[in-house]
């Protein structure tokens, strides 16, 4: 495996790759890798020549007062899970590498990143944007895979690879769990075991709603009223948001009908974690 650290060196080797007419599958991360984002290079794996992942913790994606200065950061285990897994270039910059002192252009998408997590974290989908332009100028790839896991993440990005013309094919994974239901995230790490228990509530939410439309029940405000009250009962459990909304627009529904977006923000202790499904009735 090769480790990469320089923006030059990076575009050198996928222009190289380019040129003997090599696939190059790309998955961005901000590492502490789990299985999820492993599952991610098994996807760019099927599809690519070349697989490059890389590793950044995006400063300008997080709010003053989130958690980027103590986001975890284990250098040698990422690279060991990097190697064994099979990627070929671990692209690893460092922020001097990935933005100029005066950088000033950003990428705004203006319409699905209103809601959800862009309401609670304005500014977070520009940060995303414009990291992830960036890196697609950097690595070159033709293929690029998010996870599920992060919902509305994975529309902004196809909305500004549409809208942009960027010649990169997005594929998307599904979300990946701990065997209890708890969708993997690198956030997890900072849960205690009471809280860790406690988290089990977001995936036991999106179960119940499941359960609640197979009996028929399509009424947003209902389901969300008793997802509110059962998630009262968790201890260590604030909601931030609870939202239904059109899978494709993002924007609220009143009733289950076609393909609904349930997602979920809840702060479990002082650890904001994130989950989701994709009703179709
Ligand atoms: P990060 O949170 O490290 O996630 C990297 C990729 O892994 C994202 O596409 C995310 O959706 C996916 N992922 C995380 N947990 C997953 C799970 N349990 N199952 C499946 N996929 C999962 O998302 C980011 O980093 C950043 O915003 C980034 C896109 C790298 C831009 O900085």
């Amino acid at each position: 495996m090769e480790m990469i650290r320089s923006v030059r060196e990076m575009q050198q080797r996928a222009l190289e790759e380019r040129r003997k007419g090599r696939l190059i599958g790309f998955v961005p991360t901000m590492g502490c890798l789990h299985a999820g984002h492993l599952s991610l290079v098994k996807l760019a794996r099927a599809r690519a020549d070349l697989v490059v992942l890389s590793i950044f913790v995006n400063p300008i994606q997080f709010l003053p007062g989130e958690d980027f200065a103590c986001y975890p950061r284990p250098v040698e285990r990422d690279e060991a899970l990097c190697l064994a897994a099979g990627v070929d270039v671990l692209f690893y910059p460092d922020n001097d590498q990935m933005y100029a002192p005066d950088h000033s252009v950003v990428i705004q998408e203006t319409f699905l990143s209103q809601g959800l997590c862009g309401a609670s974290r304005p500014g977070h989908f520009n940060g995303v944007a414009t990291v992830v332009a960036k890196l697609f100028n950097i690595v070159m790839p033709d293929v690029a895979v998010f996870g599920q896991k992060d919902a509305q993440q994975l529309r902004v990005i196809h909305r500004m690879i549409r809208d942009l013309n960027v010649p990169v094919e997005i594929i998307s994974g599904p979300i990946v769990r701990e065997a209890d239901g708890l969708a993997m995230s690198s956030r997890n790490r900072y849960l205690t075991p009471a809280e860790r228990q406690d988290a089990l509530c977001l995936h036991r939410s999106l179960d119940y709603v499941e359960s609640r439309i197979r009996e028929g029940e399509r009424d947003v405000e209902t389901l969300r009223n008793e997802l509110a009250s059962r998630l009262a009962h968790v201890p260590s459990a604030r909601v931030e948001y609870i939202e239904f909304v059109n899978d494709e627009t993002l924007r609220p529904v009143a009733r289950v009908e076609g393909a609904v977006l349930v997602a979920l923000a809840i702060r479990i202790g002082t650890t904001r974690l994130i989950d989701n499904t994709v009703l179709r009735s």
